[in-house]
């Protein structure tokens, strides 16, 4: 048998291989090994999640951020960047909106804008889980002090992503300014698993100065700190950035890594990211054949979605929400799936 199969059936049953084996895995250039792992990641999502996708209500509530990471394309520095910041108000019509739509997740998501003070974040939560106490609410706004992730989760935060972007100090600093530290994102990661979240974190594929062995940390993290989601897209140039010339990670390596992933981590919700989808036209697809078993349909109001542009040729479509998620029902049963209407919990947190 050869060495790929090999090591394929052995992630598949174990959950596990050396940094080695995992580079090999990585790098494996053998033709028919990507629909192989694809093929083993897709039984095991069957076996935990059946044909199930879950969708999240994605709702970008501010461009505004206080950091300037390197590539990205709301980072502060960005003075072409067109502000904008949705009143609570404008979320909680968001919700409703989902709602009717059959979303049972909604997941705030920004940059980290002071103007969202602890006491107006328990507050939007509070009135959210109030007016929807079946739906699940995520939070994905950054980094914050232990304390505060405590008010959130008692507030009624279920889930909170962060993505530790990359698992190698001096590779996170290249691609972070000084003020932002790589032990501060860790400590952050901690903190809300200690709290009590469902965590997902997550690492962007073919990011600038990124090597297989970077890869392989990162997935050494992933199967040492079990979080619960993890969130992967690949890096995808922005204009307004010194990476701006830098190629975006491909689809091959993004889709292999999810699979990799669902093999090291059978019960993880796994998304199809936007980003995924905006390098080939039916990425997600793909990415759903690899393991993932997650959608996260934009509910942002039309008239800001184009605002919110982390990477270049991001898909913003004028339409309304609801024909959003009936074009997304539609592409996730043409492979095969059922988008189904429910909180879709990790196994760990299931009543
Ligand atoms: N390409 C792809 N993903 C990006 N992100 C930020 N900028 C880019 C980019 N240029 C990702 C980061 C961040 C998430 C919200 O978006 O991983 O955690």
């Amino acid at each position: 048998m050869s060495n790929w199969k090999y090591l394929t059936d052995r992630l598949a049953a174990e959950h596990h291989l050396t940094d080695e084996e995992m580079k090999a895995v990585l790098l494996c250039d053998a033709p028919g090994f990507d629909e192989y792992i694809s093929e083993k990641a897709r039984k095991v999502r069957e076996a935990y999640y059946g044909k199930d996708v879950y969708l999240r209500g994605l709702i970008e509530i501010s461009n505004i951020c206080r950091n300037n990471c390197y590539y990205c394309g709301i980072r502060s520095g960005n003075t072409n960047c067109e502000r904008y910041r949705l009143s609570k108000e404008q979320i909680l019509s968001c919700c409703d909106i989902g709602y009717e739509l059959g979303f049972r997740t909604f997941v705030m998501q920004g940059g980290e804008d002071p103007f969202y003070t602890d006491e107006l974040i328990v507050s939007i939560i509070g009135d959210i889980k109030k007016k929807y106490p079946d739906c699940a609410v995520t939070l994905s706004m950054g980094e914050f002090e232990k304390e505060s992730y405590q008010k959130f989760f008692d507030a009624g935060a279920d889930r909170y992503l962060l993505r530790h972007e990359t698992a190698d100090k001096a590779h996170y600093e290249m691609l972070h300014p000084a003020g932002m530290s790589f032990e501060h994102r860790m400590k952050c990661l901690r903190d809300l698993k200690e709290i009590g979240y469902q965590v997902g974190t997550g690492m962007m594929v073919g990011s600038p100065y990124q090597t297989a062995e970077h890869l392989v940390k990162d997935l050494r993290f992933l199967k040492e700190f079990r979080p619960h989601m993890v969130g992967m897209g690949p890096f995808i140039p922005h204009h307004d950035t010194q990476y701006a010339d830098r190629p975006a990670g491909t689809v091959e390596m993004t889709v292999r890594l999810l699979a990799i992933i669902r093999l090291l981590l059978p019960d993880v919700l796994l998304p199809a990211t936007t980003a995924l989808g905006t390098i080939d036209p039916v990425g997600r697809e793909k990415g759903l054949l690899a393991g993932a078993n997650v959608i996260m349909p934009n509910l942002s109001p039309a008239d800001v979605r184009a605002k919110y542009l982390l990477y270049d040729n991001k898909k913003v479509t004028g339409d309304e929400a609801a024909e959003a998620v009936r074009e997304m029902e539609k592409r996730i049963a043409s492979v095969g799936y059922e988008a189904v209407v429910a909180r879709g919990d990790h196994a760990d947190f299931r009543e």
